[in-house]
């Protein structure tokens, strides 16, 4: 008996149907929710998010990024465009009236998180025009962003650490990316530590310039589509899954993988050309979110195509069967029978491509992730 593991979880989700929990038996149900939960570890989650209480627009960013690193279908388009396989954005969350505070909370960053680098967008607004000369007087600005490290000393060199500095044009209204790992890293070490960021806007002279001057967009403020927002690059660690046994016992029980009496029957006219189609290959295997429930929470894809190895492996084996010189041998002792109990070659993904996932986490935090070996981009007899 071949394998029967990562496409047997999604087969036999699919079979199960969608969201029919009602009509399911009390055995299948438990299966179902078994395979489920088997599927959410292979996603990285031990729970599925909660969806957003009110429909949320994710930020453009992270639209754009998705847009850049994947397909249509999820599908990777290129593997070396991210560093790492999580890109994660905080919005802000200070309750700070002052407009130059800023906090993100970094709770759902776990601590084996691999920080990679951390981004700090804050879209700046044309000047409001005034009566200050200050403002006709000065074409650039120098922008500090400051890791605040006691919030009621501020204003002193104790209370707070340079991050980023940077000299922007005074009028123009565009994004601006500060990098700021070293702080977040120490925020996801240690959460009290994260006291949030201080952004002081000063003339080339060192003139601290107030709001109307030069300003950033604020959540409170301005539009959904310009709120500051800390973007953060990491890895998890977690290129491969490993499969536990529990649900591979209960996978190999549908019956798609091998049917011996059509096994039996392809050997027995093998010559036969009509039977070539029965030969391993791919063939689709959708995978609906909305049908497995998790359309709440998932923003793109709406699904992805899994694909799926059937077929058979008998002698002789042709080279797009693309099997390996250990399953040509194989084929070929057991057409012979030279030896009893040795099945034929296994159809099995031989090429596997990795897929991105965008979604709201249970703080309602857009996350980009990208998961390996979850499409089998060709199928070979092994
Ligand atoms: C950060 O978010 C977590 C989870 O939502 C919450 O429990 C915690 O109180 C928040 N921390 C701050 C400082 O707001
Ligand atoms: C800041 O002030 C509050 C009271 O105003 C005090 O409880 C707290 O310990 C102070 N924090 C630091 C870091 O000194
Ligand atoms: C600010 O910090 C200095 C030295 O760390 C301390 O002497 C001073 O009292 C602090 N000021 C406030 C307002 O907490």
């Amino acid at each position: 008996m071949c394998p029967a593991v990562g496409a047997s979880l999604l087969l036999l989700l699919v079979s199960l149907g969608p969201n029919c929990t009602a009509r399911l038996s009390g055995h299948s149900q438990q299966v179902r929710s078994q395979a489920l939960k088997r599927l959410l570890e292979v996603f990285g989650m031990e729970d599925a998010p909660q969806s957003p209480h009110t429909v949320r627009q994710p930020p453009q960013y992270m639209l754009d990024l998705y847009n850049t690193v994947a397909d249509v279908g999820g599908l990777t388009k290129d593997p070396g465009l991210l560093a790492g396989n999580t890109v994660r954005s905080f919005l802000d969350r200070t309750r700070s009236q002052q407009f130059q505070f800023f906090f993100f909370n970094l709770s759902s960053v776990a601590r084996s998180e691999t920080i990679l680098s951390a981004e700090l967008h804050l879209f700046k607004l044309r000047g409001r025009p005034s009566q200050d000369s200050l403002y006709h007087r000065h074409h650039f600005c120098q922008v500090s962003v400051y890791q605040i490290l006691d919030n009621n000393n501020t204003s002193t060199a104790d209370g707070k650490r340079l991050l980023s500095s940077r000299v922007l044009a005074v009028h123009d209204s565009t994004w601006e990316v500060f990098t700021i790992t070293q702080a977040v890293y120490v925020w996801t070490q240690n959460k009290e530590s994260n006291k949030g960021l201080l952004v002081i806007v000063r003339t080339l002279a060192g003139l601290q310039l107030n709001n109307q001057i030069v300003r950033f967009a604020t959540a409170r403020d301005h539009h959904s589509s310009k709120q500051p927002m800390l973007v953060l690059f990491t890895d998890d660690e977690r290129r491969r899954i490993t499969t536990s046994s529990s649900l591979t016992d209960v996978a190999t029980e549908t019956p798609f993988l091998h049917d011996t009496t059509l096994q039996n029957k392809v050997s027995q006219s093998r010559s036969t050309r009509s039977l070539d189609f029965l030969a391993c290959q791919r063939y689709p295997l959708y995978v609906d979110f909305e049908e497995i429930g998790w359309s709440g929470w998932i923003i793109s894809p709406r699904g992805y195509n899994a694909y799926h190895c059937k077929g058979s492996c008998v002698f002789p084996l042709g080279q797009n069967m693309r099997p390996t010189n250990h399953a040509t041998v194989q084929s070929i002792i057991n057409a012979l029978k030279l030896t009893k109990g040795v099945a034929s070659p296994c159809c099995v993904p031989d090429k596997l491509f990795s897929i991105n996932l965008l979604y709201f986490d249970d703080d309602e935090n857009v996350v980009l992730k990208q998961y390996d070996d979850m499409v089998a981009g060709s199928c070979g007899c092994h």
